[in-house]
């Protein structure tokens, strides 16, 4: 069967260049069935291939998913470890998608994830380093103000050798030393799951993104659901050049 292809759904000039979303709602959306809440999550990942893909074949360039907060390890052990497993299964199936040409980034501390787990991040990086249809970005072990303080560390120790002069920090200069180096900033944050913050998310990649909050549990957030956050995206865009 020939492969389905899909049209963007506005003019590929007004499609946002990079889309961060948060997976909110997968408890909410197995209790509301009456299942563990890792049932959720299982139903929130595959959304997560698919809509992956789906953005691939609308021309997303740039899209990170936030998967795990360095404040979700303080979840039951049960949970912490279905997600891990999770994780560890759609870096090893990525493998089969490899067609895509996605390339896939780690953005996080990897520190202090188990061996075999670090060990797949830093294969994928690497075996996908090259591709160019897409950049997917990975929030796992994901905070951002411990990223900022991470950057800051690393020019404070480049200060310290001599090999950095304090007014030579600049705000590219700091860009270069977050998990999204190379990557441009947010133009457009999703949170679907009700709930209207950002969750220490990518608080600097957004200084300047557009905002789209609705109440759509994360499993139900379908291609329809991104074709409507990038359509009121590309409206409230436009109205920039008009008065
Ligand atoms: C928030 O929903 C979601 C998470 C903390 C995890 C998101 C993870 C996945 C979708 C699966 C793993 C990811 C990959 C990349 C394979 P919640 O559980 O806080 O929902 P609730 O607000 O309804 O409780």
């Amino acid at each position: 069967m020939a492969k389905k292809k899909y049209e963007p759904p506005v003019p590929a000039d007004m499609m946002p260049q990079h889309i961060a979303i948060i997976m909110d709602g997968n408890g909410r959306w197995a209790k509301k069935r009456g299942m563990p809440r890792t049932y959720g999550h299982v139903q929130g990942a595959r959304n997560f291939r698919k809509l992956l893909r789906y953005a691939r074949e609308i021309g997303v360039k740039y899209i990170s998913f936030y998967a795990f907060s360095t404040e979700n390890w303080k979840r039951p052990d049960d949970e912490v470890h279905a997600l891990m497993n999770l994780m560890r299964k759609y870096l090893k199936e990525a493998y089969d998608y490899f067609d895509d040409r996605v390339r896939v980034v780690l953005l996080g501390d990897r520190e202090d994830f188990e061996a075999d787990l670090r060990q797949q991040f830093t294969d994928i990086e690497k075996d996908t380093g090259e591709f160019e249809k897409m950049t997917a970005g990975i929030a796992a072990n994901y905070g951002s103000r411990h990223e900022i303080t991470g950057a800051a560390r690393q020019l404070a120790q480049l200060v310290k050798e001599g090999k950095l002069e304090p007014e030579d920090i600049t705000e590219e200069l700091l860009s270069d030393h977050l998990y999204t180096k190379g990557m441009p900033d947010v133009d457009l944050m999703i949170r679907p799951g009700g709930e209207q913050r950002l969750s220490n998310f990518l608080l600097w990649q957004c200084a300047y993104a557009e905002f789209y909050f609705c109440d759509t549990l994360w499993p139900d957030f379908d291609s329809k659901e991104l074709d409507k956050a990038i359509v009121e995206f590309a409206r409230r865009t436009r109205r920039f050049g008009g008065l």
